[in-house]
């Protein structure tokens, strides 16, 4: 984790409250804490502690209008032209998952308009499912904090986290358990929470669009250059990544083309000829 001058003291205070949590009297009588064997447990809590959360269903949702309208729309009309009817998407830092259930929401409701105007080639099993066979849909969520993928595995959001939700959306997509609101069984199956720490070299493979929005701004430059790079190989080809929209990848990349549709903005992997 890179931590500059602008949030020293957000890194001051937060490890201050551990070593007070620990009874430890000093920053060194910590550090030693955490690299033994018994600190293991430890350096867990204070990851979940130096981790920002902060996210929100259809976060910036000018970014969701180019994904649903443009990005996924192009994306469905390519693959049935080569007969592949599987859609893989990941939210890279996804936090307690609201970010993935608004892309699992906006791409079964983008198929299901995508079937009123285009013929499947198979007939449809009745009740009719979320998604509609032959299409496959996977959205991967994925962090490097355990508590925040557990929320994200329960899926259950109360009433000021649902604020940004749309009631057709809450109807279709929610059951109201007392105040809470749950994500009912037939989306949280299009997802899949895993854990995966951006820096490490394996991250998955084979993905028609990344979003990691608000996560790189907390990685040194040449930490963003590197996921960035990751990213390029982790897209299939002519696959998009979003990011956050105080984000970007200028400077850091010149394999991908920023496409720019009513103030939303994405970058498409560019394919070189070989
Ligand atoms: C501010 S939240 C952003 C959530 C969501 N993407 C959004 O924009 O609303 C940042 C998330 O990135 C996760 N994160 C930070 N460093 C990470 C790393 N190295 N690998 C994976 N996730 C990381 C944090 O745990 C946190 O949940």
């Amino acid at each position: 984790m890179h931590f500059d001058e602008r949030r020293t003291h957000f890194l001051q205070d937060r490890l201050l409250r551990r070593l007070k949590e620990c009874r430890v009297d000093s920053f060194y009588g910590y550090y030693r804490l955490l690299i033994s064997q018994e600190g293991k447990g430890e350096l867990a809590k204070l990851l979940e502690n130096l981790t920002v959360n902060e996210t929100s269903f259809f976060r910036h949702k000018v970014q969701f209008d180019l994904f649903q309208k443009f990005v996924l729309e192009e994306l469905l009309k390519q693959k049935q032209a080569r007969g592949e009817y599987s859609v893989r998407v990941w939210s890279a830092g996804c936090s307690t998952g609201q970010e993935a259930y608004t892309l699992a929401m906006l791409i079964a409701d983008g198929l299901a308009y995508y079937h009123l105007r285009n013929s499947l080639p198979v007939e449809l099993p009745l009740p009719k499912p979320l998604v509609a066979p032959p299409w496959r849909v996977e959205v991967l969520a994925s962090d490097i904090s355990y508590s925040v993928l557990r929320a994200g595995q329960e899926g259950s959001y109360g009433e000021s986290q649902m604020a940004s939700v749309d009631y057709s959306f809450r109807l279709r997509y929610f059951d109201k358990m007392g105040d809470r609101y749950a994500v009912k069984k037939t989306l949280k199956d299009l997802v899949h929470f895993d854990f995966h720490n951006l820096k490490t070299e394996y991250l998955p493979q084979r993905n028609d669009v990344i979003l990691c929005r608000n996560v790189m701004m907390y990685f040194d430059e040449a930490e963003q250059k590197r996921l960035v790079e990751k990213f390029y190989r982790c897209l299939n080809r002519g696959g998009y990544l979003f990011v956050g929209h105080a984000e970007s990848l200028l400077g850091l990349t010149d394999k991908f083309q920023m496409i720019h549709r009513n103030s939303g903005t994405a970058y498409q992997r560019i394919e070189v000829r070989e």
